[in-house]
């Protein structure tokens, strides 16, 4: 395993769409594992494999807050299928460092996607896990929050 370095916005890789997945090769099972890796250590809950410059569609995703009971959702060609509500809350991105902004986002998701063995998943998410799950997956159509920010992105020291 091994820290990829994260892209940050400006990088037009960012604003790529991403090819899906079509078989787990070592490859990709090597970016999982290293993407995983990648985003624990900068303590986020969610990145994108374009984030990390590879432009397939491929998310990792842990809302989990005990470090004890990490829970990685990886998810494959992910689809949202049903969505539901809407919430203003705090978000931010690995690839935009030391900023925050409040985006609206559904308070309920249903997604289709295929686990790291390929087989066919479905998730139902709510509040956080739901806003993450939307956020990585506007990631492999090349779209980043600060496009859906209400107002200005804000320093994340000014919220302290
Ligand atoms: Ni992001």
């Amino acid at each position: 395993m091994a820290i990829r370095q994260i892209r940050k916005m400006g990088d037009d890789i960012l604003s790529k769409t991403c090819r899906p997945v079509t078989e787990m090769t070592e490859k990709i099972s090597v970016l999982i594992d290293d993407m995983l890796e990648t985003m624990y250590d900068a303590q986020g809950v969610g990145l994108a494999a374009p984030q990390v410059g590879v432009l397939r569609r491929l998310v990792v995703i842990d809302v989990s807050t005990d470090e004890d009971k990490m829970e990685p959702l990886i998810m494959i060609n992910p689809v949202i299928t049903e969505s539901s509500g809407a919430d203003s809350a705090q978000e931010g991105c690995l690839s935009v460092p030391g900023k925050v902004a409040d985006v609206t986002r559904p308070t309920f998701v249903k997604a289709l996607y295929k686990d790291r063995d390929m087989n066919d998943c479905e998730v139902e998410a709510h509040d956080l896990l739901a806003r993450c799950i939307c956020h990585e997956l506007d990631h492999l159509d090349g779209h980043l929050y600060v496009e859906k920010a209400e107002g200005p992105l804000r320093d994340v020291e000014a919220e302290e």
